[in-house]
């Protein structure tokens, strides 16, 4: 019997890619990807710790699926993603329904784990690795099916070194490694060759990308430059005509990034900047290396050098220590900067950070508080934006139909998502641009009308 896998994925962008690395691989190695579970015969479970939640699902999910496994002869499950970095053996120990467990650095290891599992052999493989052999992955399977037609994901470093005293990052991801430009560039435009128009480069900093070589002037031996040297090679394939990335760390933004923004055609007016606090005594806590006001100059610089950039962001309520004027100092940062969207969480804490062990924690009910404070700002300042941006004509990637499927939807280059109906072309499909006029705001989305033919010309003939 052919062999059909299903994978689960949870965490951050970096994770959803790691999936596809996977369903790759198992492609190459004679594997399907079943329709659904029910019909699969291996499950992949790629996990998240980010927040204590995120790992209790996985313990919730595992105990689901012992049923699951019962049901059908030969069936196996795997483990992947942070949790399974950080706990290896202990995992097959404590969860005798899983048979092979891989790590962060340990993908192309995967198709070897389950001959094993196979065979009976329960491992797990979490080894660190140093090398750049991780980065060496096969060329996308023809069986593969594409996530979203039109745009992929692009690995161009990973791990993190910045330690960050609440994040568990640098434990599950490793220490930070930077591809060479080369290999980036030649996957980026075998990517274009095959339809692909938008790009996301992915790193946990992303916009750290070859600074210890660069700043160990070893950067020519290893290959790499930059980030908005690499930034700008990118720019310049042609058929590339969007380019984005995630998450940049704001003490990377420099100069060059940020006349990058200025100057690069295909580079998207969207910016994630995670700040995680506007208070200076809880960012030096965090160790996050800026002040909130170097974070609103950030702010300022990339919005000089590109008036129509949105920036969106990520924040923490309930740090330990964190005060209500600390807090307040947050919202005000918010409203400052004018960030677009953001996501927010509760403080939790994580094995073996820092902040860990700070005892000066604030009660859940205070930060679940702050949590909705902090919301209900953003979704004022999220429809205020969309409101301003009634009336104009936006180019939208097209992804499919929106979530109630009476409207075509897509993201416009500031990354919004634009739902829209009217004379539609029936031989659209996902991956391709359109214009739309936005003609309406709700707090998720620009609503708009696809614009007829005749003013597609005119946009033609204005640019
Ligand atoms: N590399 C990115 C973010 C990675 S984690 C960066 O440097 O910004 C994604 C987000 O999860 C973080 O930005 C932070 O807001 C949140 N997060 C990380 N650890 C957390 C924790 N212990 N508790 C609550 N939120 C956390
Ligand atoms: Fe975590 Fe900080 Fe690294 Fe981001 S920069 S992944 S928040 S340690
Ligand atoms: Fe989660 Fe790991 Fe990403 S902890 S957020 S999947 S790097």
């Amino acid at each position: 019997m052919e062999s059909r896998f299903s994978i689960r994925t949870f965490g951050c962008q970096m994770n959803v890619h790691d999936t596809e690395k996977v369903a790759n691989l198992l492609h190459h190695a004679g594997m399907q990807a079943a329709t659904d579970e029910a019909e699969a015969d291996l499950l992949v479970i790629n996990t998240c710790s980010i927040r204590e939640k995120a790992e209790h699902r996985l313990y919730s999910d595992l105990g689901a699926l012992r049923s699951w496994k019962e049901a059908g002869e030969g069936r196996l499950i795997g483990v992947g993603g942070c949790v399974a970095q950080q706990e290896g053996d202990a995992m097959l120990r404590r969860f005798p329904q899983v048979d092979f467990v891989f790590g962060t650095h340990n993908l192309r290891h995967v198709p070897a784990l389950i001959e094993d599992a196979r065979a009976g052999r329960r491992r797990s493989d979490t080894t660190e690795s140093r090398s750049l052999e991780r980065f060496e992955l096969p060329e996308r399977h023809p069986g593969l099916s594409q996530t979203t037609p039109g745009r992929a994901y692009l690995t161009v470093m990973e791990g993190c070194d910045m330690f960050c005293s609440f994040c568990i990052v640098p434990r599950t991801r490793g220490r930070e490694i930077s591809r060479p430009a080369a290999a980036i560039l030649d996957e980026a435009r075998r990517l274009v060759d095959q339809g692909v128009r938008e790009i996301t480069l992915l790193g946990q900093t992303v916009n750290a990308y070859g600074r210890h070589d660069v700043r160990r002037g070893q950067a020519a031996q290893a290959g790499t430059m930059p980030f908005h040297e690499l930034l700008a090679h990118l720019d310049a394939i042609p058929g590339l005509r969007r380019l984005r990335y995630t998450s940049p760390h704001p003490i990377f933004v420099d100069e060059g990034l940020v006349r990058a923004h200025g100057q690069l055609e295909s580079l998207c007016p969207h910016v994630h900047l995670p700040a995680q606090s506007g208070s200076d005594p809880v960012l030096e806590q965090m160790r996050r290396r800026y002040t909130a006001d170097e974070l609103r100059t950030i702010a300022g610089d990339l919005r000089d050098a590109r008036p129509d950039l949105v920036l969106t962001t990520d924040l923490i309520v309930g740090f330990p220590g964190e005060r209500h004027a600390d807090f307040e100092e947050t919202l005000r940062l918010v409203r400052d900067v004018g960030f677009v969207d953001s996501y927010s969480f509760k403080y939790s804490a994580r094995p073996e950070t820092r902040a860990a062990s700070l005892t000066d924690t604030v009660p859940p009910e205070v930060a679940q508080e702050r949590l909705e404070e902090l919301q209900a700002l953003q979704r004022e300042l999220t429809i205020a934006y969309h409101r301003r941006r009634v009336g104009e004509d936006v180019e939208v990637l097209l992804e499919g139909t929106s979530r109630r499927g009476d409207q075509l939807s897509g993201r416009d280059p500031q990354h919004r998502i634009v739902n829209f109906s009217g004379e539609t072309p029936s031989d659209w499909a996902p991956g391709d641009f359109v214009w739309a006029h936005v003609a309406e705001a709700t707090p998720h989305s620009l609503i708009g009308e696809a614009l007829p033919s005749a003013d597609l010309l005119a946009i033609a003939s204005n640019h």
